[in-house]
């Protein structure tokens, strides 16, 4: 097992938080920390492209914002090195991905060993990628999800924090569905967070043990 030391190591632990998107995943965790419940300072806020509508919410709570522009660069290396160079700068230890669409190559997941929490629309292994959504719902799933999962070499891949089921509906479309997988990562998300945040979480292979009773694994 190895024991996560997140909270010895600073107080509260500096995390950044990656985003392409409109970043509701981005507001739950401030929304958590203005609350006090979070155990983590976000210090930076980077996002893969200058549009992302959750840079203004990062602006709005005073955070610093970054954007390391995939049109930047020339390969997912060099895009995913100057990533992991701009968390250091800033001084974070951990990372969430809330909505972060690009895969992040092995020299930056490699820099922040269990370490890189990812928050994905769908009851992993079923549905990886970009799509999860619109795939649960075509292949006539009944039950999707949410899964927050330690991010290693491997796409949607790495040890399982928590997952929670969500219902599909009959008459389900894409944006239903999907708003109510949200509605359950903005609970699910900020909770793994200030769990990793305390140092209770420990990996043992694929699993990841809660050393709280606070267990919302299961
Ligand atoms: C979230 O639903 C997240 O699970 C998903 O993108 C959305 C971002 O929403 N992530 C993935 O699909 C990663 N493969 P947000 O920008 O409003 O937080």
């Amino acid at each position: 097992v190895v024991a996560l030391d997140s909270s010895a190591m600073s107080d509260p632990f500096p995390i950044a938080v990656l985003i392409s998107g409109s970043g509701t995943n981005l507001q739950a965790l401030i929304d958590s920390s203005d609350r006090g419940e979070l155990g983590c300072a976000i210090v930076v806020v980077i996002a893969d492209r200058p549009d992302a509508g959750g840079l203004d919410r990062a602006r709005g709570a005073g955070i610093a914002t970054e954007v390391v522009g995939w049109d930047d660069h020339t390969d997912r290396a060099s895009f995913s090195c100057a990533i992991a160079d701009t968390i250091e700068r800033h001084g974070a230890r951990g990372v969430v991905l809330a909505g972060f669409m690009r895969i992040l190559a092995p020299n930056a997941v490699d820099r922040f060993p269990n370490a890189i929490i990812n928050v994905h629309p769908a009851l992993l292994p079923a549905f990886p990628g970009a799509d999860a959504v619109p795939s649960a719902l075509s292949y006539g799933v009944t039950v999707s999800g949410v899964t927050v999962h330690f991010v290693d070499d491997m796409v949607d891949h790495g040890p399982i924090i928590a997952q929670e089921a969500v219902q599909v509906f009959p008459h389900d479309d894409e944006e239903a569905l999907h708003r109510r997988i949200q509605a359950v990562e903005h609970r699910l998300l900020p909770e793994v967070v200030a769990a990793f945040g305390r140092g209770d979480l420990a990996v043992d292979g694929r699993h990841v043990v809660w050393t709280t009773s606070a267990d919302v694994s299961r």
